[in-house]
């Protein structure tokens, strides 16, 4: 399947999936890296890489439409069949997501439905959770609420500062997202409304559900 993955910043995720793709676990092909924003950590990656990669952003379109009209028009092009936000920091509408029908998946550094949008691991420390983690989830028109795909739990320390907790959940951020592109990427995944099995997975044991198999 070939990806296409969305930036706006550092690109950790992005490195995972590179690495995944190198040592072979990952048997796809990155068609294309757009990046939101210019300067981006994520960009130096893509040339290091050789990768192809654009700079599309927000302040060069009138209306938001046009933006992501754009988006998917350069997608499309590469010929992208699973889009992969990895830390892009905007909101896509149902005019994006309908290029795209449920072929666009989330990173979000929380276990969904708790703690959506920005700064999730500042707003965990600040509730007082004791566990919070990371969520790989299909994007719907709702922020960082579509099925939940995979998802990893991390203990809040007494120690820990926003930068710790998220760095603790960045490591499994890295686990889980690979591992997701693999399962869709092989045709696993069964989708019922808001449920999200993966064929041949085992469930139930924590920390991870389902258990991950190459991460
Ligand atoms: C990650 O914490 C991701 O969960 C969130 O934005 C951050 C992106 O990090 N959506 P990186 O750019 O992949 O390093």
């Amino acid at each position: 399947m070939n990806l296409g993955i969305l930036v706006s910043g550092r690109g950790s995720n992005l490195q995972a999936i590179i690495e995944a793709i190198q040592k072979g676990i990952l048997r796809n092909r990155i068609a294309l890296v757009i990046s939101d924003k210019e300067g981006a950590q994520a960009i130096e990656r893509c040339e290091k890489y050789r990768l192809a990669h654009r700079v599309i952003k927000r302040e060069d379109f009138k209306k938001k439409e046009d933006f992501e009209l754009a988006l998917a028009g350069a997608l499309r092009e590469a010929g992208v069949e699973l889009v992969v936000l990895a830390g892009f920091m905007r909101v896509l509408s149902p005019l994006f997501l309908q290029s795209f029908p449920m072929k666009v998946i989330n990173i979000h550094p929380s276990l969904t439905p708790a703690f959506r949008g920005l700064r999730a691991q500042g707003q965990a420390l600040e509730y007082g959770a004791r566990i919070t983690g990371c969520t790989v989830h299909f994007v719907t028109e709702e922020l960082d609420n579509g099925p939940v795909i995979a998802q990893a739990c991390v203990p809040v320390l007494p120690e820990d500062s926003e930068e710790t907790l998220s760095q603790r959940i960045l490591e499994h951020e890295h686990r889980i997202l690979p591992q997701v592109i693999k399962w869709i990427s092989e045709g696993r995944l069964r989708v019922e409304g808001r449920k999200v099995w993966v064929e041949g997975a085992r469930y139930g044991t924590l920390p991870f559900n389902p258990d991950l198999e190459d991460f």
